[in-house]
């Protein structure tokens, strides 16, 4: 490997999980394929150098971390932890794969009362706090970290700022969606000096993904 090649090796890191299969499978149709990402082992770096890409698997709400502060050139990483983490990236591309909604849900039925503070368990303190404050609703943010389902069947919040998918989970615990916030889906992001000084590589790898987004 030449050393212009080493300083020119775009640096990836992906979600670790069914998300990040489907999007290294994005990447190897555009023509960014590293076969060593596909042996069973628990190596986390994978490289292909006459492709000029180096693979990380990262935890998915770790990929934003990595790449504002541009251990990774670029990353994949869902439009949820972009809302929640306010990242200083550039978001580049909506690779439109990982589709679900970022919504309010509350019992079947539920309505609010006004008169009292609204209690909200959710993940996504910051994009509950920015929706409420929009309306200018009193709440009270109870930050849970998973199963967040259970907080408003238990009496622990009056509803819930959560994904939903496929909308099971809401279905078989007696909830349903009172407001949707936002559309989510897999987004391709870039380090803003990275975007800088690798720009061709960058913009190459947006475009031919672009080419094949489904
Ligand atoms: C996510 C999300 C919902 C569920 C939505 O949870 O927080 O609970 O998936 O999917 P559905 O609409 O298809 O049922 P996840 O499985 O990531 O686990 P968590 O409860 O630990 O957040």
């Amino acid at each position: 490997m030449t050393d212009t090649k080493k300083v020119k090796m775009v640096n990836i890191a992906l979600p670790k999980g069914r998300l990040g299969d489907k999007v290294y499978d994005m990447f190897e149709k555009a023509g960014f394929e590293c076969p060593s990402i596909k042996e069973k082992n628990r190596k986390l770096v994978f490289e292909n150098p006459d492709a000029g890409v180096r693979y990380f698997w990262v935890k998915p709400s770790d990929v934003a971390i990595y790449v504002e502060r541009g251990a990774a050139d670029i990353g994949v990483v869902g439009k949820d932890i972009l809302m929640e983490a306010r990242s200083n990236v550039y978001e580049l591309l909506d690779l439109n794969v990982g589709k679900c909604r970022m919504a309010v849900a509350g019992p079947e039925g539920f309505r609010y009362d006004r008169d009292n503070e609204l209690r909200v368990a959710t993940k996504f303190v910051n994009v509950a706090r920015e929706f409420y404050a929009a309306s200018g609703t009193d709440i009270d943010i109870i930050h849970l970290n998973g199963s967040i389902e259970l907080a408003p069947i238990l009496g622990l919040s009056d509803v819930i700022v959560d994904l939903v998918e496929t909308g099971t989970t809401l279905r078989e615990n007696h909830l349903e969606v009172v407001e949707e916030i936002a559309k989510i889906s897999a987004r391709l992001i870039a380090n803003k000096s990275s975007f800088k000084f690798k720009t061709k590589q960058i913009e190459t790898i947006t475009q031919k993904l672009e080419e094949i987004i489904e």
